[in-house]
């Protein structure tokens, strides 16, 4: 008898260990290796604000916090999203939109919505599948995955994850020319339709929660890992200093010299580095400010977004980025001169909570929600849209 009961409550400590480790994706092992999610089901989104909360429980600590993080008080990344809030959309009726159109394209691939992802680094962190499982999240979504040069699948996994589907390379210039000729190379051979060149990390920005955490990867970035230098246990500061940190406009016509495909410069934020980018050969150009990440105390991503789409007057498509989380944001940003917009955080943890099919749902609510500001404000399709002149909000009774 005392046998039995010690072989069952055995069995019932293996049980609820390994209830534990599915539930919540946490090492309960101090000093075990990183637990990434395993999580592969659609999720309920009433509001993707909320999945921020819901991803830091399952989310190991340090990779939660590389990926949540902002450059230092953060203010920057905070109004990438409240800056939306300066201007409002007019409701318009007796328009007769019932079924908005979402359908638009980019660099001549056609999407199913005018929102794709944007690059970033290592979705390991967040879930075993990695950029594998979101770039199948995302092709059943029916828009364009931008990968990362430090994604933690190689290159090849995510092509043949995306079945076809369109995906865009990011690409950080390295400093050794051959393996920067090499990896484009590689991209256009799997079939990767535009490379993005990155120029708004020529250092990595301040960010605090990654300081306090002592944060290195916990695993490879394979695609870097070999030619460079070895990335597992290296914090991104380290991963970054094998990148060139010079860069100029030269470097674009450089990257144009390597490639047939379109190169869209990403990271811009002032007119004039609008122009010269456009001047030095890009196929598009994306404004970002890589979601707050980088410079603290820069504006908000939207907040520039005007200025920099009149002075680019429609020369080159725009991509937009940085604080994307809502139908209205897509709107507003469309509204303010962008062709696209991008998401970056809510991709990872929507990916982590549900694997491929949370990156599903968090489509899913995007178009409706999309589709529901688009019938509220009279907008049958995306050049609908391009058309709508926002009201800045002002302070009603100095106003009247
Ligand atoms: C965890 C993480 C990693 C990122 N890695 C890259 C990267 O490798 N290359 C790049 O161009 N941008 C990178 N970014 C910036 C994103 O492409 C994008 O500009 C930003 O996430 C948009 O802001 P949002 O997260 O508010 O949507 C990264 C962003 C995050 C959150």
């Amino acid at each position: 008898m005392k046998n039995f009961i010690i072989i069952l409550c055995s069995i019932l400590a293996v049980l609820l260990i390994v209830w534990l480790v599915v539930h919540f994706n946490r090492p309960i092992i101090p000093g075990a290796e990183y637990q990434a999610s395993v999580r592969d089901e659609k999720i309920k989104i009433y509001d993707v604000d909320d999945l921020e909360k819901q991803a830091a429980v399952i989310i190991p600590v340090g990779g939660f916090g590389y990926i949540r993080g902002g450059a230092e008080t953060e203010q920057t990344m905070e109004r990438n999203e409240s800056a939306f809030d300066m201007v409002d959309i007019y409701p318009r009726v007796l328009m007769g939109v019932a079924e908005p159109d979402l359908r638009t394209s980019i660099l001549g691939t056609d999407i199913a919505l005018p929102v794709i992802v944007a690059p970033a680094a290592a979705h390991g962190l967040a879930h075993i599948s990695a950029e594998a499982g979101t770039a199948r999240g995302v092709a059943e979504s029916g828009t364009i995955m931008s990968v990362s040069n430090y994604a933690s699948s190689t290159l090849a996994e995510i092509a043949q994850a995306g079945q076809g589907a369109p995906q865009w390379f990011q690409l950080y210039l390295s400093k050794d020319d051959e393996f920067n000729k090499k990896i484009i190379k590689q991209a256009e051979k799997l079939g990767y339709r535009a490379i993005i060149l990155t120029v708004d990390a020529p250092v990595g920005g301040n960010r605090t929660s990654d300081a306090r955490n002592d944060f290195k990867f916990p695993l490879e970035l394979p695609n870097v890992a070999k030619k460079s230098i070895k990335t597992k246990g290296q914090g991104i500061n380290t991963i970054f200093s094998a990148a060139q940190n010079e860069l100029t406009p030269y470097d674009v016509m450089r990257v144009k010299a390597m490639t047939k495909l379109p190169v869209i410069v990403k990271g811009i934020q002032h007119p004039d580095d609008a122009d010269v980018a456009i001047w030095a050969g890009a196929d598009a150009i994306w404004v970002s400010n890589h979601g707050g990440r980088q410079l603290d105390g820069a504006p908000s991503s939207f907040e520039v977004l005007p200025e920099i789409a009149k002075r680019v007057n429609k020369r080159v498509p725009i991509i937009f980025d940085s604080g994307i989380r809502r139908g209205q944001h897509v709107f507003k940003a469309i509204a303010s001169g962008a062709d696209v917009v991008a998401i970056g955080r809510p991709v990872i943890y929507a990916l982590a909570l549900g694997g491929s099919q949370g990156v599903v749902s968090l489509f899913d609510y995007l178009k409706a929600d999309l589709a529901r500001v688009m019938i509220l404000a009279g907008a049958y399709n995306v050049e609908d849209i391009k058309q709508i002149k926002l009201r800045p909000r002002c302070d009603f009774y100095s106003s009247h």
